[in-house]
């Protein structure tokens, strides 16, 4: 079986991939794997393909992605700012946190529509999530117009979901809130926060995570080493 029979396999089936880099140049080897998968994407204005996830040194949590702090990373989806959120996003750890922290973890949207068809009205609380729009915001850097929310719905079929809790409560500031949609967003990050992880596992040197952008969500834990260092590639 080739590799990328095997990624696509497990991806199909988990909705993840984990692998390790053996030999080579990491960062290369890392973008070849992902470039076997879909085709790379550029991160932001500046148009990087491989993004670094390191914590900056002065970091407003405010206006930062996860990629740039330290603290917990709560469920979501890459890219829920973008009109079309790429597919698929791999990361791979160069420097992993010497401390505890900066552990990976996935819930699959199968898991998530099958915790919500176990409570009484669970269909209809599945269509509301396809119906209801919620203010997604874009963060500075990733901001390819003016517009500072783009409006989307949390599910759009059982195959793709779009979620970050933070960045719908900022996009809340920027519309004119009903308490439908909070209470809604509310209700659904009870589910999310119920279910138990499929995986929950720090990355060691050199290996790598490709994940199913459409169909998990991924957190990651905080973490105390300024010095952690992974990269990631987002592809189609
Ligand atoms: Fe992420």
């Amino acid at each position: 079986m080739t590799k990328k029979i095997k990624i696509l396999q497990s991806l199909e089936l988990n909705g993840f991939y984990k692998g390790k880099i053996v030999g080579g140049d990491v960062c290369s080897e890392f973008l070849s794997i992902c470039s076997l998968i879909g085709n790379p994407t550029k991160h932001d204005v500046n148009k990087k393909i491989i993004w670094d996830i390191k914590a900056k040194e002065k970091c407003n949590l405010e206006n930062s992605t996860f990629s740039q702090h330290k603290d917990y990373a709560y469920f979501h989806t890459d890219s829920q700012y973008r009109e079309n959120p790429e597919k698929y996003f791999g990361i791979c750890a160069l420097t992993p946190a010497t401390d505890n922290g900066g552990v990976n973890q996935i819930i699959t949207l199968s898991q998530i529509i099958s915790a919500i068809l176990l409570m009484k009205d669970g269909k209809a609380f599945l269509d509301t999530l396809k119906r209801i729009f919620f203010p997604f915001y874009v963060p500075n850097e990733f901001r390819l117009n003016d517009e500072n929310i783009i409006l989307k719905p949390i599910l759009t079929n059982d195959e793709f979901i779009r979620f970050r809790f933070d960045t719908i409560l900022k996009g809340f500031e920027f519309t004119k809130e009903n308490q439908e949609r909070k209470n809604v967003l509310n209700y659904f990050k009870c589910i999310v926060d119920s279910i138990n992880p499929v995986l929950n596992y720090k990355l060691k040197k050199n290996e790598y995570l490709i994940i199913d952008n459409h169909r998990v969500l991924h957190s990651r834990t905080s973490f105390e080493d300024d010095n952690r260092h992974l990269i990631r590639v987002r592809m189609n």
